[in-house]
């Protein structure tokens, strides 16, 4: 039995209706952005059409109610996260962005040519490019911490990396690769002990299990709101009190100052300090409504249910001839995604032959080259879940399979 009821969750996706290439579509990659329920859409199409007027500048009515939607979004987004405030999150544009903002604000800052940053062999290349380019313009040094076989973090090695010179340690919660998903609560304990301060990019697990960024102690977290049923164009950079209100802006320009002369500057509080510019604040109400809506199934209850589907999707995918899952197949440490290779079928033709089926996933190194490198692939397939995704999908996804098997046989 699934946690979930998932035929009424589908019922407010309505693009989960649509025919792709004359079949039912079977959406399986929502780790690249998931779906919109009409909630979302209905509350941002709300405020274009009714209320809409840019934010904090008007003294009029308009404008005081996109205002209000706007911080209201804030709070229920902080609440969401665990944060302690709403000061604590800032709006950015999705979670490259906040990693970036981190890099620019942070790094560049308090960082200095021989300080070490800690990664990890799995990231993102928003979570990997950025710590690169400090590497070259700063003089920082990057470890990483490596990869078991089975594609979960090695520890055992965590000590030694961790000298006094390591000043940052970041790390993907979920893989979008692998799915693994990291317990950050020993690596943040441990950084912390040296000194170091931590970054947690969540983006693949904000969306799908419960998250509480207090009870982590993490340093900052970032997330992206189109992999949680939200927009495009809105994602959130959590960070600490202190080190947000120690760090410069990254972007200057208009809302972001507290005055400006011919001589001087002086910023606005965080987080305001951090968002120059009309924000996105239609985005925002709408990653508010997503939010609300997630909370609504609960986040237990999402986890529970992704679980169940993985787990079914890594025994159907394991009884396929020539396929090879990667990553850990152990659902109790996997995230809702499932990645793996067809002997002698290349992913991208996997994902073409796929999608004359309806099936949609993802083909190709999914912006983890150097995970890739390390794997000795160049590509793989991802066909990844969320709250609407039924066991028949994950059926069809293995029927398409064998069906492409047998096409590129003749
Ligand atoms: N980061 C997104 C993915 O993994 C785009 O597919």
């Amino acid at each position: 039995m699934l946690s979930l009821d998932v035929a009424r969750i589908r019922r407010d996706f309505p693009i989960l209706n649509e025919r792709v290439n004359g079949m039912p579509l079977v959406f399986l990659d929502s780790a690249a952005s998931s779906q919109k329920p009409i909630q979302v859409l209905d509350a941002m199409e709300r405020v274009y059409r009714t209320t809409y007027a840019n934010v904090h500048r008007g003294v009029y009515w308009n404008s005081e109610q996109s205002t209000e939607l706007y911080d209201e979004a804030r709070r229920k987004i902080a609440r969401f996260i665990g944060a302690p405030s709403p000061e604590n999150v800032v709006f950015v544009r999705n979670a490259t962005e906040a990693l970036n903002l981190v890099a620019y604000s942070y790094g560049r800052h308090f960082l200095k040519a021989g300080d070490e940053v800690l990664l990890t062999e799995f990231e993102h290349h928003a979570n990997f490019v950025p710590w690169q380019v400090l590497a070259r313009e700063v003089g920082v040094k990057l470890k990483f911490i490596p990869m078991t076989l089975e594609g979960t973090l090695d520890l055992s090695k965590l000590d030694e990396l961790l000298t006094p010179k390591v000043k940052l340690v970041t790390f993907a919660h979920v893989s979008n690769v692998l799915g693994t998903i990291t317990d950050p609560r020993p690596i943040i304990e441990r950084a912390h002990a040296i000194g170091a301060k931590v970054i947690v990019d969540g983006c693949q697990a904000a969306p799908h299990m419960p998250v509480d960024v207090k009870a982590l102690d993490c340093d900052f977290y970032a997330l992206s709101g189109h992999k949680m049923l939200g927009p495009t164009g809105i994602g959130i950079l959590y960070g600490k009190s202190e080190l947000l209100e120690a760090m410069p802006p990254f972007m200057t320009g208009g809302d972001m100052i507290s005055s400006v002369t011919f001589e001087d500057v002086t910023w606005a509080d965080v987080p305001v300090k951090f968002e120059a510019g009309t924000p996105a604040f239609v985005e925002s109400i709408g990653l508010g409504a997503a939010v609300d809506y997630l909370q609504a199934i609960g986040m237990e209850a999402v986890r529970a249910h992704e679980k169940e589907i993985v787990a079914y999707a890594i025994d159907r995918m394991s009884e396929v001839p020539g396929a090879t899952i990667i990553g850990p197949t152990n659902p109790e440490i996997r995230g809702g995604a499932l990645t793996f290779t067809i002997k002698d079928i290349h992913p991208h033709d996997l994902g073409t032959l796929l999608d004359r089926e309806g099936v949609a996933i993802r083909a190709g190194h999914h912006c983890a080259q150097p995970l890739h490198i390390r794997l000795g692939l160049k590509a793989t397939a991802r066909a990844s879940f969320y709250i609407y995704t039924e066991q028949r999908e994950v059926d069809a996804l293995i029927e398409a399979v064998y069906k492409a098997k047998h096409t590129l046989k003749k």
